[in-house]
């Protein structure tokens, strides 16, 4: 199916259709998810031998297993006989998995090692046939991601400029992050209700979560005495809507407040702190800030409290909610159990945050269901037509203002060349030549204003 009639980048304009159709649900998950490069594991999650974990390509499920010789390997998690799920566990650790229907055995790396009654029953077990169906994997700083695509991108060029803000969520500190919590969920919406919102939407904070970031500030010494200090300068900083937004020709979107993003947690705060000017000299002045929240493309999400998190795909009206909280692990034992309660108070299932946003996602799908609500085009203009190249000291394609929809326009632009089934290479030339233009464009203009105001005087 053509979406091209659904989808106007260039006017920042889209039809709710596409969060509605299950034919378009049907493409996404194979021109986008069978294509595109997805989280599946980070290293921590699989330190010995052995270890294995299960996560999904859209709805696809994948077993990531780390191998003897320390490497890690991924392959659809499907008996080669009949479908069954070779492995039924989340995660655990194994020498084999065998199939609980018939008993094929595999071995870790998905190879079949044992079949009952085979040399009797088969004339010939060619290892290449019968094997389980690899995935190819990446790993960037830890973080494993996979694709079924032998002709995608390198995983560090589709991450592109992305790579630059990408280390700002995961190597703030010497050693990394590992993982101290994790909740799944479902909800009743579209996945990329979600996947956009962190791609590109900071607008909706300051009135979906107003009553949620109240209750958060810390209470005062007594009935006389004002919220400390510190909390209400974090609180101060939502209300100066300066910062940034990023999109990427490969559809990730990041964007921050200018003044940092505020956490309501003291002893986050205390540790960020006295820790900052360690974080400044690792990351540079403008990278220290610019974690807010972002999405790779298409569906994991991060948050600059340390959430990380896929929303799996599961039909066009419901998604499926993966969330980790990943800690430092350079930080001290309290700062690891803060940032675990962090996620437990803001975005898990019980989560402030998650329930303000759920509400909103739940109510734009209920209202797809109608005729007019489908066809009408939703408004994605903010910042348009502002994007710069390589200002401000920050890497690629931005917009000065933290309230935005560069980011989710970047999204739909590529998920519109996702779904045209074009092959990788074609767009890959297609994003570049659409980039040089671009760049060769505001060479010869100039930058344009960063404020509306100052283009109409
Ligand atoms: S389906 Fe797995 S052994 Fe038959
Ligand atoms: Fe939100």
């Amino acid at each position: 199916m053509d979406v091209s009639h659904l989808i106007d980048p260039d006017r920042g304009l889209i039809r709710g259709e596409i969060f509605h159709s299950q034919a378009i649900y049907e493409q996404e998950l194979e021109q986008i998810f069978a294509r595109s490069w997805i989280f599946l594991a980070h290293d921590k999650m699989l330190p010995q031998p052995g270890d294995f974990i299960q996560n999904y390509i859209g709805e696809d499920p994948v077993l990531v297993v780390r191998q003897p010789d320390g490497s890690v390997r991924a392959f659809l998690n499907q008996c080669r006989h009949r479908g069954m799920r070779i492995c039924r566990a989340d995660r655990g650790n194994a020498r084999n998995f065998m199939c609980s229907f018939h008993g094929w055995n595999y071995g870790l790396d998905g190879d079949v090692i044992n079949i009952p009654h085979g040399e009797a029953i088969y004339d010939a077990v060619e290892r290449a046939e019968f094997r389980a169906t690899p995935v190819r994997l990446a790993n960037y700083k830890g973080f494993i991601f996979g694709t079924w695509d032998a002709a995608a991108p390198a995983f560090e060029d589709y991450l592109g400029d992305f790579a630059w803000y990408f280390d700002a969520y995961i190597d703030r500190y010497e050693g990394g992050l590992e993982v101290v919590g994790m909740h799944k969920w479902v909800l009743p919406a579209n996945w990329k209700f979600n996947a956009e919102q962190p791609a590109s939407d900071m607008y909706h904070g300051e009135v979906s979560h107003a009553s949620a970031f109240q209750v958060m500030v810390p209470p005062p010494k007594d009935a006389h005495s004002p919220p400390p200090d510190w909390a209400m300068r974090q609180l101060g900083q939502l209300s100066n809507p300066s910062g940034f937004q990023f999109a990427s020709p490969y559809g990730h979107g990041n964007g921050w407040f200018a003044g940092g993003m505020p956490t309501m947690n003291e002893t986050i705060y205390r540790w960020q702190e006295a820790t900052a000017a360690q974080v400044a000299a690792r990351l540079g002045p403008e990278r220290v800030l610019s974690a807010g929240h972002a999405n790779i493309f298409p569906n994991f999400m991060m948050l600059s409290n340390y959430t990380f998190r896929v929303t799996h795909p599961r039909g066009p009206n419901e998604m499926e909610i993966w969330a980790w909280s990943m800690a430092p692990v350079a930080a001290p034992a309290e700062v690891k159990e803060a940032i675990r309660l962090d996620l437990l108070r803001t975005f898990s299932p019980a989560g402030m945050f998650e329930q303000d946003d759920a509400v909103n996602w739940e109510e734009e799908q209920r209202i797809l269901r109608g005729h007019m609500a489908r066809k009408a085009p939703l408004i994605y203009k903010q910042m348009l037509g502002r994007a710069r190249y390589d200002a401000d000291g920050l890497p690629g394609r931005t917009v000065p203002h933290v309230y935005a929809e560069e980011g989710a326009r970047g999204m739909y632009r590529h998920y519109m060349d996702m779904m045209s089934g074009a092959p990788w290479p074609d767009l890959t030339r297609r994003k570049q030549q659409r980039e040089d233009a671009e760049r060769r464009a505001l060479a010869a203009q100039g930058q344009p204003p960063a404020k509306p105001d100052a283009a109409a005087a």
